[in-house]
């Protein structure tokens, strides 16, 4: 799929605006505070209901507007084939359309727009909180697995009806069968997660020659279990659980699991926030992130959208290069920002032009 229109108003700085976008490369640019990443922004609500900056919606309305709206054109790569869809959000309550229908689930909106967003904060996913990078990995499972969603959602549910079991003497004796419940999705949602790495780090390949300073790296899924426990043999998680009841009890919260897994990032089989640079770190960052666009798909058809806030921030000349070079192979639709127009026009030849300012943005 791709975006053939992009229209935003009340968010932050951009009171109403629309864009008319390129199948593959679009460039934004403008002077600072123009308006370049709160349009990238309104595309992160419409894609996973938030902001890649801020946690609260009431950040992003516009001062002295009530609603922040975002809708768009999905092309789905037929000719002519083509739909609505539409978030408005108040600082209470969210109103979705697809295709002139209301819906009710965020996941739902998310499952029209693979997005990826690389800005300068996107260096945590390396050296973040293991959080970050179950939803990277999951973000994968999701786009490619059709039952990923409901599975996990599951998995939540289970997950806080066991804590409060172990929090609540009075819910006691509901435990065991929590348990059972939170041990037998655990293979399952393992079995996601080991092939959305399977697919990650194969088209990892397509960012090789960011890769050339860092290496190539291993990345290993840590299930949120140690070592020695197998989290595809519901028996032995049994075990497991049984021996280690009285420390959850004590601690009154669910301490092993699908929701502890984590995503190391090895380089020569040492974490990489231990031997990279500061640059390598975010070129790996970048290079996981752009890996993770493609392995949304099971086919290379099945396209999905990338978006970079600040690309130049903090790469020099030659891993900018690259990143150039990697990213007009991408077959993904590209919307990028930057404060200059020409160093993007020279390497992106095909892209269409938008000048943002004062929130407005006009095609050049
Ligand atoms: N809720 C809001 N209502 C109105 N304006 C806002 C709101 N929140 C932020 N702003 C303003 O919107 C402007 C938008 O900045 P934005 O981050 O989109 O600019 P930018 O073009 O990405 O700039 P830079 O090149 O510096 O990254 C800022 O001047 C900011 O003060
Ligand atoms: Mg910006």
């Amino acid at each position: 799929m791709w975006l053939s229109r992009l229209s935003v108003s009340n968010c932050r700085i951009v009171a109403d605006t629309g864009l008319e976008l390129a199948q593959h490369a679009n460039v934004l640019f403008g002077d600072n505070a123009s308006g370049k990443s709160s349009l990238l922004e309104a595309l992160a609500v419409l894609s996973r209901g938030r902001s890649f900056r801020t946690p609260r919606i009431a950040d992003l309305i516009r001062r002295g507007a009530s609603e922040l709206t975002v809708s768009a054109k999905v092309e789905n790569g037929i000719a002519g084939d083509s739909y609505p869809i539409g978030i408005s959000k108040t600082s209470q309550d969210t109103r979705i359309r697809i295709n002139h229908a209301d819906v009710q689930q965020q996941a739902e909106l998310s499952s029209h727009l693979p997005l990826t967003l690389i800005h300068p904060g996107s260096v945590e996913l390396v050296t973040g909180s293991p959080a970050l990078r179950r939803a990277f990995l999951d973000w994968i499972a999701f786009y490619r697995f059709a039952d990923f969603n409901q599975a996990w959602r599951n998995y939540q549910r289970i997950l806080r009806q066991r804590n409060a079991c172990l929090r609540d003497p009075g819910q006691r004796y509901a435990l065991p069968q929590w348990t059972e419940q939170l041990l037998a999705l655990q293979p399952v949602l393992y079995r996601y997660r080991v092939q959305a790495l399977q697919a990650l780090q194969a088209d990892l390949q397509i960012s090789v020659a960011l890769l050339e300073g860092a290496g190539m790296p291993h990345l290993q899924l840590g299930s949120g279990f140690p070592g020695s426990v197998d989290a595809e043999d519901v028996e032995s998680l049994r075990h497991f659980f049984h021996d280690k009841r009285e420390q959850e009890l004590k601690q009154g919260f669910s301490l092993y699991g699908a929701h502890r897994a984590d995503l190391h990032i090895l380089l020569e089989g040492i974490p990489a926030t231990r031997v990279a640079s500061r640059g390598q770190l975010k070129l790996l960052a970048v290079s996981l992130l752009l890996a993770q666009s493609h392995a949304a798909a099971e086919t290379d058809t099945k396209r999905g959208i990338i978006a970079i806030d600040d690309l130049a921030s903090e790469l020099d000349e030659t891993n900018l290069q690259a990143l150039y070079n990697t990213l007009r192979m991408t077959q993904q639709q590209l919307i990028i920002t930057g404060t200059h127009p020409d160093p993007l026009r020279q390497r992106f030849a095909d892209a269409r032009l938008f000048h943002v300012k004062h929130g407005q943005a006009s095609q050049q």
